[in-house]
């Protein structure tokens, strides 16, 4: 599988939506399918989107005691998906166990670092983490790489630190797009996917910025060339 690609996210609430969306498209691109899709559709979206040809990030980000999540992921593993993760904040025993239960299948298991979402006051006062944010982060990149992990989900400005400290061939998986003038809705700190592209990032996930456009297809074919070439 190719390590540079744009990574549609599928944030529809149900299968209509989603196959709308879809059939705009007469090539075979990489998606992702989050909890509210999987929630609402259950593991046959997973089967028919697949079906359809595309390559297939599963968002679910597991996360409890080790001999759950490995138990869960071991049914996961059989829907043979490109890409699924977890918390990095489970820890060793538990990114252990899912590696493992992915054992045999092609699917690359990426970790959450540190949610965009917590930022330093929420990381010190409600989870208690005396560090600082980057730090927290990029100590949970080494755990997953120890682990034997294949990548992380961050930032693509993290992106340079972390290809240093765990090596080039660790993975990044970036959220955070955004076209030069879009705007930029909820996320705080954005990059274009060229600025991407120079960081290294390895994956981009977009969502708004493709799914939001009068012309979806324009938007990846553009989003495409300016990542990948
Ligand atoms: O619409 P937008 O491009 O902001 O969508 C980004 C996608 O990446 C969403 O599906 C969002 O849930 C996901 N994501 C994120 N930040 C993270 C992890 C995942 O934006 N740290």
């Amino acid at each position: 599988m190719s390590k540079n690609d744009v990574i549609i996210a599928l944030d529809f609430s149900d299968k209509k939506e989603t196959y709308n969306f879809l059939e705009k498209f007469d090539k075979e691109i990489f998606v992702k399918i989050g909890m509210e899709l999987f929630y609402a559709e259950g593991p046959s979206i997973v089967k028919d989107i697949k079906a359809m040809g595309h390559k297939i990030f599963l968002d679910l980000k597991l996360h409890d005691i080790p001999n759950t999540v490995g138990s869960a992921m071991k049914v996961l593993s059989k829907l043979n998906v490109d890409m699924c993760n977890v918390h990095a904040s489970g820890t060793s025993k538990m990114l252990v166990e899912a590696k493992k239960a992915l054992e045999g299948t092609n699917t690359l298991l990426i970790a959450v670092t540190v949610l965009t979402s917590i930022n330093q006051e929420l990381l010190n006062d409600e989870l208690m983490i005396n560090k600082n944010l980057a730090d927290a982060a990029l100590q949970l990149a080494l755990i997953s790489k120890k682990s034997g992990l294949d990548g992380v989900v961050c930032s693509p400005l993290e992106s340079p630190i972390i290809h240093e400290n765990c090596g080039k061939d660790f993975l990044t998986v970036t959220p955070g797009i955004r076209f030069a003038g879009d705007s930029k809705g909820d996320q705080s700190r954005v990059t274009t996917p060229e600025k991407a592209r120079e960081l290294g990032s390895n994956y981009i996930v977009v969502g708004r910025s493709i799914t939001g456009a009068q012309d979806p297809v324009a938007a990846y074919n553009k989003c495409y060339k300016e990542f990948v070439g």
